[in-house]
């Protein structure tokens, strides 16, 4: 397959320069621990309006790294979309964006730069092996592409969480949140000729982590500070997932893209195809159209996976909780 060969191929894709750009969001916080903890090497957190408005998500952000123990630099990015008006995800992940618990003062600040100013610095840096974990509305990376369009020649792959592989929506009927919060920005990034690998919305269905599987190995471990306050920021998202779902587990769609980042391996079903976001229409905007049938005649342009290794994904988040 053909976008799966510009994935480092030593299978340590982590060892290379990465930025996280997110909107922590419970399921953030599950992929940003992740990677942190288990020594991928991030250069910066990068941080856009979602699952709550810009001030959270980049206070969630900082409030993450110090979890961590981390000195990752965390950058604030784009407060709106392109286009669309703001949407948010109070009902799942709180008020706060980071399941309303009360935390003690930060101690430490973002940095001066913009988001966008900072992806282009850093492509700068490392022309060729910076890839982006994207696991928000892609609303920086597309303002970046439309700031630089040469941008695209120096990143070496996205990884995203976002869209759908078949066009079940959970934001709109056809709209997963992170392409119907800026569908404008989606199709910028898309379009863009990155190597994209795209978890989609019913990948993450299908792939629910369960607190058994967090807890193989041994309760014991996860008494520390840093699984303790992950497990407190997810208790009520068990109870609504199971309100939505019907069936009790954590639902961490950003984590599979974490874990695509970390062991590539965890991918168990791909295809590339050509996808495209869709930017108008009363039912279809936001839209992932994903030509299966290959009648664009357009190049694939995205690696696209439908399954991945629950068992695996759930034992990397459990490492990084106990590191
Ligand atoms: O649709 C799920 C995605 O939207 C996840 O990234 C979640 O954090 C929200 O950003
Ligand atoms: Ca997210």
């Amino acid at each position: 397959m053909e976008l799966l060969a510009n994935h480092d191929a030593s299978g340590g894709g982590q060892k290379l320069p990465w930025i996280i750009d997110a909107d922590p969001g419970i399921d953030d916080a599950a992929a940003i621990i992740t990677c942190l903890r288990l020594g991928c090497d991030v250069v910066a957190i990068s941080t856009v309006h979602g699952n709550s408005p810009l001030e959270n998500t980049l206070q969630n952000a900082l409030r993450l790294k110090e979890l961590c123990d981390s000195s990752v630099p965390v950058y604030a990015g784009c407060s709106r979309a392109i286009l669309e008006p703001r949407r948010n995800a109070p009902e799942i992940h709180g008020r706060d964006g980071m399941g309303d618990l009360s935390w003690g003062p930060l101690g430490s600040k973002h940095e001066v730069e913009h988001a966008v100013d900072m992806i282009i610095a850093q492509s700068h840096l490392h022309p060729g092996s910076l890839s982006i974990l994207a696991v928000g509305p892609l609303t920086n990376l597309a303002v970046a592409l439309v700031k630089d369009p040469s941008l695209a020649q120096r990143v070496k792959e996205l990884v995203i969480m976002g869209g759908t592989s078949g066009g079940r929506g959970n934001t709109t009927i056809v709209g997963e949140f992170n392409f119907a919060a800026d569908p404008e920005a989606a199709a910028i990034v898309l379009q863009a000729g990155i190597p994209i690998t795209l978890v989609p919305w019913e990948t993450c269905l299908k792939n629910l982590v369960t607190l058994e599987q967090l807890q193989e190995g041994g309760v014991e471990a996860l008494h520390n500070p840093l699984a303790e306050a992950f497990l407190a920021m997810t208790a009520e998202l068990l109870d609504r997932t199971e309100g939505v779902l019907g069936y009790r587990g954590f639902l961490l769609c950003d984590l599979l893209a974490a874990a695509v980042v970390m062991d590539h391996e965890v991918i168990t079903e791909a295809v590339d195809v050509f996808a495209a976001v869709e930017t108008s229409g009363t039912y279809g905007r936001g839209l992932t159209a994903i030509d299966y049938a290959k009648l664009s005649g357009a190049k694939p342009n995205v690696n696209l996976v439908l399954d991945v290794d629950t068992k695996r994904v759930a034992a990397l988040l459990r490492q990084a909780l106990i590191a």
